[in-house]
Formats: C-alpha cells, sequence, structure tokens
C-alpha cells in the first residue's frame, strides 16, 4: 500500500491501526488481522535481539527485518499493509546526506515510509528525504534512541516542554513530515497538537485524539515482562494470535482503545 491510499482510510474517518512487525509470518497474520500500518520498529533490539535499549541496532538490521516484513505482507495486486521501517541510531543524525542513504537502504527494501526521531533539529534533514521521494515520519515526545538523556519517562509535562514539542510539530510538518508520531505525552497535548496539525497523528501513550494509534506487537500479545502503562494485552480470551491482533485493530478503529487507564 502505498501513502494515498493509507491517506484514503483517514479521509474516510478511519482511524489508523499500526502495530510492529518484524518477519515475514507476522506480516502475513497482521495483514490477515486488518492492521493497516507494519512498523518496522527498532525496539526489535529489545523484542528480537534481547537487548536493553534500540541503541545498539544497526542499518544492516533494519534492513534485514524490512525486507523479511515486505515478504510477508506483498499482496500480488501491490495492495498489503503500508510499511514504516525506523532509522536506526546512527544512521542519520549526521547530515541529510547520511539520513538519504540509510533511508534508501531501507525503501530498497521495501519500506514506504521512514520514520526518524527528533524534533525542528530534524526538520531539514526531513525536507531533504521528501524531496527526493521517500516519505517520512517524525517521531516526538519520548524518544527512545534518546534514553541516555531523558530515562523512558512521560515528556512534555511541563508548559515550557508542551509549547516545545507544538513548535516541533510544527516545523516538522512545515518541512515536509507526512506522519507525527507521539509517544508518551499527556493526552490533552497529544489532542492539540492533532487539532493543529493538517498531517495525521499516531499516538503511543499519547491519549485517544490521535490519528491513528501504534502498539509494540509483544505488548499486544503479553509477550513483555514490564510492560508499558499505556500498553495493553489482548490476548486473554482470544482464541489465537491473529484474533488478538483483530480485537486490537476492533479497539482501535472503534475507539475503544486507548481507554481512560491508558492515558494520562
Ligand atoms: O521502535 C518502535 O517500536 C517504535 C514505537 C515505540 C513507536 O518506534
Amino acid at each position: 500500500m502505498y501513502l494515498p491510499q493509507l491517506l484514503t482510510k483517514l479521509a474516510k474517518g478511519e482511524k489508523l491501526v499500526a502495530l510492529t512487525c518484524y518477519d515475514a509470518s507476522f506480516a502475513r497474520a497482521l495483514t490477515r488481522a486488518g492492521v493497516d500500518i507494519l512498523l518496522v520498529g527498532d525496539s526489535l533490539g529489545m523484542t528480537v535481539q534481547g537487548r536493553a535499549t534500540t541503541l545498539a541496532v544497526s542499518l544492516e538490521d533494519m534492513s534485514y527485518h524490512t525486507e523479511a516484513v515486505a515478504r510477508g505482507t506483498a499482496q500480488a495486486d501491490g495492495s498489503g499493509a503500508f510499511i514504516m521501517a525506523d532509522l536506526p541510531f546512527g544512521s542519520y543524525q549526521a547530515s541529510p546526506q547520511q539520513a538519504f542513504a540509510a533511508a534508501a537502504r531501507l525503501m530498497a527494501a521495501g519500506a514506504n515510509m521512514v520514520k526518524l526521531e527528533g524534533g525542528a533539529v530534524m526538520a531539514d534533514t526531513v525536507a531533504f528525504l521528501v524531496q527526493r521521494g521517500i516519505p517520512v515520519c517524525a517521531h516526538v515526545g519520548l524518544l527512545p534512541q534518546s534514553v541516555n538523556v531523558t530515562g523512558y519517562r512521560a515528556q512534555a509535562r511541563d508548559e515550557a516542554a508542551a509549547a516545545q514539542l507544538l513548535q516541533d510539530a510544527q516545523a516538522l510538518q512545515a518541512a515536509g513530515a507526512q506522519i507525527l508520531l507521539m509517544e508518551s505525552i499527556p493526552a490533552s497535548l497529544a489532542a492539540e497538537v492533532t487539532r493543529i496539525l493538517a498531517i495525521p497523528t499516531i499516538g503511543i501513550g499519547a491519549g485517544s485524539a490521535c490519528s491513528g494509534q501504534v502498539l509494540v506487537l509483544h505488548d499486544v500479545l503479553g509477550l513483555t515482562e514490564k510492560p508499558p502503562r499505556f500498553a495493553k494485552n489482548f490476548m486473554p480470551g482470544a482464541a489465537s494470535i491473529e484474533a488478538a491482533v483483530r480485537a486490537y485493530v476492533e479497539a482501535v478503529k472503534s475507539g475503544r482503545f486507548p481507554g481512560p487507564e491508558q492515558q494520562f
């Protein structure tokens, strides 16, 4: 699926459902269950590789998993889920040219869009990629690649930080970002950003007003030892993995997820 088809769903009033995905078998199952966006997240550093952070995930790792996911979701008629792939730490921060070389690898591996972390400081890089045919999702709020600076803590909780996030969001949109992902920020701030921006927002721990939601697959399947407060295990009561993912899809599409217990 290409970006225009994804945006058509929004225009019809649908919430976008995203879930992380790292291999072909899950790509097939998640596509059948109705997930719109398969995020090949660098969270694979934790979920697949067993590391404590995302920092050691390489561009080779991301390219390998993106290819596997692309093989799993591809349909002969060109349909299938939309694939978003994370640019890993150290592959894009040095310059727009460095980012282009890394992003081109992921697009060649089958991504439909790349995601990068950072606010206005990444605006030039976003513009450079978008002007050269690479759709970009910008990731703000809690930035796992900056864990050494912030820890894994909710972000933008005071007035100054909230104002900064709003400015970042506008700068990234102006640079050409086509989606904004917001992680671990107050629901009221995410709602304001969503109201102000013209591009869709995807939230994770950012309340229910976003244009869509994303979760980490292993949290949805109850495989995470200490899941974040905003996550939800959809396995209890589900007859299969696919049924659990379908329950997540339905909960997002109907506005039942995230509920009050997942918001702050
Ligand atoms: O890598 C990832 O799984 C992510 C999500 C936390 C949004 O970026």
